[in-house]
C-alpha cells in the first residue's frame, strides 16, 4: 500500500512526479504529495485526497527543482489529513521523507526522539524517520559524499516493521538514498537522469532498464550514478534488467476503465501465459522447474497459498492437483496460514500465488515455510518482484501490468497456470494420461473460448441495469464453481458496495436459505456435467421463494426456469473458471458504472497490500 516515486536529473522534477503518482494511485489514494530541492531549500507541496488536487496547491507549477520525491497514501496510521500525509520533515526541515510501510515500534523511536527535545506534528508511524536521519546526521563529524547515505542507514537500523524509503536533504544537493524492507521499490536507470518507483509500470515510458534492491539494500543515486551498498554499507553490485513490457500496455487504450480494459485483455493474457509452455503432442514445458518423478512421489502434501482473488485461483488448482496429481492439496488463506502453525515438513511443496508479488502476508507465509525446510514455488504475474527473491522457484502469469485495483485477468491467467503446472506434475508422475491429453487441447482453445464469452457483455449489461440498486446478493455453485461464486463474491463487493455472500449450493439450505425472500437476486454457476441438476434443484428451492436468478452456464439448461441464463462455450470443468468467471466480472463493472463508483479505485482498498 501507498506509492512512492522519485526523480534525480536535470529536468524539472514536480510534473514527471506527478505523473508517477497518478499511475500508483492504485496502491492507495487518501493523500498525496511531493518535495523538491529547490534553490532556497525544501519544499514539500500535499494535501487529503487524491494526486489530481496537488494541481490545486498555490505555487506547484513554479517549482523548479531537479530532486524530489513524492508519495500517494493508503492510510494506516493516523487518519487521512494534510499534516498526515507524505512527504515528511524533521523538525530542522533540512530532511524529506517518503515511506510505504509500516514501523512497528514507533512510539518506542518517538520516545527515544522526545526525551531528545523532537517535537511531532502527525499521527504517522513514519515521522519518526526524517527526525531520525537528523539526529545521526549531526552526530556524523566526517563531511563527505556519503554522510547523508550514513545517517539513513543508521537510522534505518532503528526501524523494525517493513519500510521503502526516499531520502532526499537541502544539505546534499547531488544526491538520493533509498532503502527497502519488506516493501516494493524500484530504480529505473536512464542517461543523465535516474527514477525510483514502487513498481516498474509507473515510469515505464522514462525507462526499461531496472534495478532491484533487495531487503535492507540502501542506493545512493546522483545525476549520472547509483551505487548500492547493503547494510554495513559494503558495496553491491547489481546488474541492469531489461524489462520488456510495453508502456502503452500500462494506459487505457481507448477504454473508458482499467479494469474493463484487463477484462478485455484476457485472450492475450491467456495466450502470453501459456507461450510455449504447451504444444501438441509433447510434454508440458516449465524449463525453471527440475522436479523429478521421485520428488513428486514423495510429496507428502501441497498447499496453495495467497490471499483474496489469488487463492480463489488456488480453489482451482486444488481440484486439478488431486484429481490429475492425487497429491492431497489444502489451500490455505495466507494471513490465516502464518499463524497457526502449519503442518509443514521437507517434503511438503508450498506453492504461493500473488499478482503483485509483494502481498505481505503471502510473503510472510512463503518465508515460514522455508523455515519449516518445505519446498517453495511462486506465481506471480510480476518478474523481480519481492516474493520471487524468497522462493526457492518461480513461475509468471504473462497476464501484463494489471492496473485496476480489482483482479480480473491476472485471476483467470492463473488458473491457466496453475492448469499447466498440474500437466507437468501428472506428466512428470506419468499419471492420468487420458485426462492430461483432453486438458490439454481445451487450454489450447481457451483464448478463442473467452473472445466468445466476451460476446455476453450486453446481456449482462441488461442484467447489471435490473439489479444495481440491490443491498444483498447471493452466488451459488457446487463444485469448481462454487470457487467462481466466492471469486464473483468478492469482485461485487469490491467494486458495487453490494453485500455478497457465496455458498455450496448444497449448503443454501442449511442455515443461508432463511435469507431468500421475494425479489432478493441469487446468481449461479454450472458447468460441471455432473452435478448440474442438482444445482437447478437448489435454485428451483430459491425460485420457489421468489427469488431473481441469474445462471451462467455450458451446459443444457430449461432457460424459461431462469430470469436471465448467460450461455458460454463448453470446456473441461478443470479450466471452466476462466470462462465462467467473465460475465461475472462485467456484471460487477457495469454495476459499478451504474452506481457511478470509481470502478478502478474502490473505496478503502489498495492493488498492493503490502502491510498485514
Ligand atoms: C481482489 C483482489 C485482491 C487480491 C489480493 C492478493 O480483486 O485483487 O483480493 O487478489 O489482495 O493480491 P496479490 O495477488 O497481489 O497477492
Amino acid at each position: 500500500m501507498c506509492g512512492i516515486v522519485g526523480y534525480i536529473g536535470t529536468r524539472k522534477a514536480s510534473p514527471i512526479l506527478i505523473n508517477g503518482l497518478l499511475r500508483l494511485e492504485y496502491r492507495g489514494y487518501d493523500s498525496a504529495g511531493i518535495a523538491t530541492l529547490e534553490d532556497e531549500g525544501l519544499t514539500v507541496m500535499k494535501d487529503k485526497g487524491r494526486v489530481k488536487n496537488l494541481y490545486n496547491i498555490p505555487g506547484i507549477d513554479d517549482l523548479k527543482g531537479t530532486i524530489g520525491i513524492a508519495h500517494t497514501r493508503w492510510a494506516t496510521h493516523g487518519k487521512p489529513s494534510k499534516e498526515n500525509s507524505h512527504p515528511h520533515v524533521d523538525n530542522s526541515k533540512s530532511f524529506s521523507v517518503v515511506h510505504n510501510g509500516i514501523i512497528e515500534n514507533y512510539n518506542e523511536l518517538r520516545k527515544f526522539l522526545t526525551d531528545k527535545g523532537y517535537k511531532f506534528y502527525s499521527q504517522t508511524d513514519t515521522e519518526v524517520i526524517p527526525n531520525l536521519i537528523h539526529y545521526y546526521y549531526n552526530k556524523d563529524t566526517k563531511n563527505d559524499d556519503m554522510k547523508l547515505l550514513r545517517a539513513v542507514n543508521k537510522a534505518c537500523k532503528d526501524l523494525k516493521g517493513s519500510f521503502a524509503v526516499e531520502v532526499i536533504s537541502k544539505y546534499d544537493k547531488e544526491h538520493m538514498v533509498v532503502v527497502r524492507k519488506d516493501s516494493p521499490l524500484v530504480i529505473g536507470k536512464g542517461d543523465g537522469e535516474n527514477y525510483i518507483s514502487s513498481d516498474i509500470p509507473a515510469i515505464l515510458s522514462f525507462t526499461k532498464d531496472f534495478y532491484l534492491l533487495n531487503d535492507l539494500e540502501f542506493a545512493l543515486l546522483s545525476r549520472d550514478d547509483i551505487k548500492f551498498y547493503d547494510i554495513d554499507l559494503n558495496p553491491v553490485e547489481k546488474r541492469v534488467q531489461v524489462i520488456e513490457w510495453d508502456a502503452a500496455s500500462a494506459e487505457k487504450e481507448g477504454y473508458e476503465d482499467y479494469m474493463l480494459k484487463e477484462i478485455h485483455e484476457q485472450p492475450t493474457a491467456i495466450r502470453e501465459t501459456i507461450g510455449a509452455k504447451l504444444n501438441e503432442g509433447s510434454k508440458c514445458d516449465f524449463d525453471e522447474l527440475k522436479f523429478t518423478k521421485e520428488y513428486l512421489q514423495g510429496v507428502n502434501k501441497i498447499y496453495l497459498v495467497a490471499c483474496g482473488t489469488a487463492m480463489h485461483a488456488g480453489l482451482a488448482g486444488k481440484v486439478m492437483l488431486e484429481k490429475l496429481c492425487k497429491i492431497p492439496t489444502e489451500v490455505d488463506i495466507a494471513s490465516e496460514f502464518r499463524y497457526r502453525d502449519p503442518i509443514i515438513d521437507d517434503k511438503t511443496l508450498c506453492i504461493f500465488i500473488s499478482q503483485s508479488g509483494e502481498t505481505a502476508d503471502t510473503i510472510a507465509a512463503l518465508k515460514l515455510s522455508r523455515e519449516k525446510k518445505a519446498r517453495t514455488l511462486a506465481i506471480t504475474n510480476v518478474i523481480g518482484s519481492s516474493i520471487t527473491r524468497e522462493a526457492d522457484y518461480s513461475i509468471y502469469t504473462h497476464a501484463g501490468p494489471e492496473i485496476a485495483v480489482a483482479s480480473t485477468k491476472a485471476y483467470t491467467s492463473q488458473v491457466v497456470l496453475l492448469a499447466l503446472l498440474t500437466i507437468y506434475f501428472a506428466e512428470t508422475l506419468g499419471v492420468s494420461k487420458k485426462e492430461v491429453e483432453d486438458l490439454k487441447k481445451e487450454i489450447i482453445e481457451l483464448p478463442k473460448k473467452v473472445e466468445e464469452v466476451l460476446k455476453t457483455d450486453e446481456q449482462v449489461r441488461e442484467f447489471g441495469h435490473r439489479i444495481y440498486q440491490e443491498k444483498d446478493v447471493f452466488f451459488l455453485g457446487r463444485g469448481i464453481d462454487e470457487t467462481v461464486a466466492r471469486e464473483s463474491a468478492l469482485k461485487l463487493k469490491e467494486i458495487s458496495y453490494i453485500h455478497a455472500d457465496s455458498y455450496p449450493a448444497g449448503e443454501l439450505k442449511h442455515g443461508p436459505i432463511a435469507l431468500i425472500e421475494n425479489g432478493i437476486t441469487v446468481i449461479s454457476i454450472m458447468t460441471d456435467p455432473k452435478l448440474v441438476e442438482k444445482t437447478v434443484s437448489n435454485i428451483q428451492e430459491v425460485i420457489t421463494r421468489g427469488a431473481k436468478t441469474l445462471v451462467v452456464t455450458n451446459q443444457k439448461v430449461d432457460d424459461k426456469m431462469f430470469d436471465t441464463v448467460v450461455h458460454i462455450p463448453e470446456t473441461s470443468p478443470f479450466v471452466s473458471p476462466i470462462l465462467s468467471v467473465i460475465p461475472l466480472q462485467l456484471l460487477s463493472y457495469y454495476i459499478s458504472k451504474e452506481k457511478g463508483l470509481d470502478v478502478d479505485k474502490p473505496r478503502n482498498l489498495a492493488k498492493s497490500v503490502t502491510v498485514e
